[in-house]
């Protein structure tokens, strides 16, 4: 998504009524999102060796839509192509955000039986790396682990001067440095009950701040 872009008017997409008014403008449609799903979940299927099995992991909660949309693509080629490779699935749950400013902690909750991971694919499937502190932390975890690879899927990623550098594997889609929302992408817990990607403007992020 290019800077600068001006998103798609909200007039033209099925918006849920409560939140019509505190949108400035679609800038990704679900369709598309999901287009692009298909693709990396061909590129990490092509990619992995798959003589050890997949363990995917899901950051919740904003990573819950792509990571539905993407296994059910990993699991089409499962069963389409003859490649095919044991999948699993875990969640975990990384808390580091307060209202749209990172306050630079992480705390994992959940995640026990991280110790299944050892000698495994792992997949983290995130929905945004925005300055990629919480993913280097997580990925420091994991490590002690014992995984075969680690690999990290991102639906966004932020171009933003407070990026530490850290890149992805794969990425859906690069955003300005704007408040995205939708697609289980919140605002303080509101949002996640929106289809498609979203900006959020003043009066939403006002109407919704903590
Ligand atoms: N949207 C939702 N969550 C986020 C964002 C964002 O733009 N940036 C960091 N966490
Ligand atoms: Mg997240």
């Amino acid at each position: 998504v290019p800077e600068g872009f001006q998103g798609y008017p909200i007039s033209q997409f099925c918006i849920p009524k409560h939140y019509e008014d505190d949108l400035e403008c679609v800038l990704i449609p679900k369709g598309f999102v999901l287009d692009r799903t298909e693709r990396l979940a061909r590129d990490i299927f092509q990619n992995l060796d798959l003589s050890k099995p997949i363990a995917a992991l899901c950051v919740l909660k904003g990573g819950y839509q792509f990571f539905n949309d993407l296994i059910h693509f990993l699991k089409q080629l499962n069963a389409n192509t003859n490649r095919s490779c044991q999948l699993s699935i875990d969640f975990i749950r990384l808390k580091s955000y307060e209202d749209d400013q990172s306050t630079g902690t992480v705390k994992v909750i959940g995640g026990d039986d991280l110790s299944n991971l050892r000698d495994k694919n792992v997949l983290i499937v995130e929905d945004m790396i925005d300055t990629g502190r919480t993913m280097t932390k997580l990925l420091t975890v994991l490590e002690q682990f014992k995984p075969h690879k680690v690999s990290v899927a991102s639906l966004l990623v932020k171009r933003t001067s407070r990026s530490t550098g850290y890149r992805p594997d794969y990425i859906g889609f690069e955003v300005p440095d704007q408040f995205v929302i939708g697609y289980a992408l919140d605002y303080n817990e509101y949002f996640r009950d929106l289809n498609h990607i979203c900006i959020l403007n003043d009066k939403g992020k006002e109407k919704y701040s903590l």
